[in-house]
């Protein structure tokens, strides 16, 4: 049984601050208790998407009240130039930017930000295909696959989206790369599980977790389903 559970695969949380109280958000932080991983942090600019979130100044207040945080920035911006020393400088513990922003720079970008001794992410939209970063895959800590269209919490899951994760575990497997599958968007209770069967690492949850009157708890029994799921599939 112990041997059975360090084997298992580490299944991270990371609730998307999008999702939580602006008016309140180190209460909704504190709500989530120890039963989250990293803390998701969307960043948009009105141009790459059509909406405007935080700011790397808001990066810098998150990493000053919680010093012992994980924060995981998804950059969902243009003019990288400008935006990604930004965060960069902001206490951002990973960065992910997107594979449509700047395609012909991204190989230059992932390297930047690795250089800096951050975690480098690569985000997929929906109708990106894999195919279209698998030359860069053996420099990435982190692949993000979009599982909504980018700009806001609340949808609905582009069932699609598993395809993707699926190639990305095999194609990891196979070149024995080292990075780690994140999902974002639309994720909840009743989808999870298969989320994580098809070889996701990092969960990243805005509505879902912030609607609950308990997401500490809600979480903890999250983990308990998968935990189960995880040691079924292994049998
Ligand atoms: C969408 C964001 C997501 C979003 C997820 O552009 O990248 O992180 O906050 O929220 P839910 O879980 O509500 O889809
Ligand atoms: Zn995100």
């Amino acid at each position: 049984m112990e041997r059975q559970e360090e084997l298992m695969r580490e299944i991270l949380f990371a609730p998307s601050l999008l999702g939580a109280d602006p008016l309140n958000i180190s209460g909704s932080i504190d709500s989530l208790g120890n039963n989250f991983d990293w803390l998701h942090l969307d960043i948009m600019d009105g141009h790459f998407v059509r909406n405007l979130s935080f700011g790397p100044a808001f990066s810098q207040a998150l990493r000053k009240k919680y010093p012992d945080s994980f924060i995981d920035a998804h950059l969902m911006t243009n003019n990288l130039e400008t935006v990604l020393p930004l965060f960069i400088e902001s206490g951002a513990s990973s960065i992910t930017v997107h594979a449509e922003t700047e395609p012909h720079l991204l190989h230059a970008v992932i390297s930047t930000i690795r250089n800096a001794g951050i975690k480098a992410g690569i985000a997929l939209c929906p109708p990106t295909s894999v195919r279209q970063i698998e030359s860069i895959l053996d420099i990435a800590d982190l692949v993000l696959v979009m599982s909504v269209t980018p700009g806001f919490g609340g949808q609905k899951f582009i069932e699609s989206s598993l395809e993707k994760v699926r190639e990305l575990a095999s194609i990891r497997e196979v070149h024995k790369y080292n990075y780690k599958i994140e999902i974002d968007g639309g994720i909840n209770e009743n989808n999870i599980v298969r989320v994580v069967l098809a070889g996701c690492d990092v969960i990243v949850m805005g509505s879902a977790v912030f609607r609950e009157v308990n997401p500490a708890s809600w979480l903890a029994d999250l983990r308990v389903k998968i935990k189960e799921a995880l040691k079924v599939d292994r049998t």
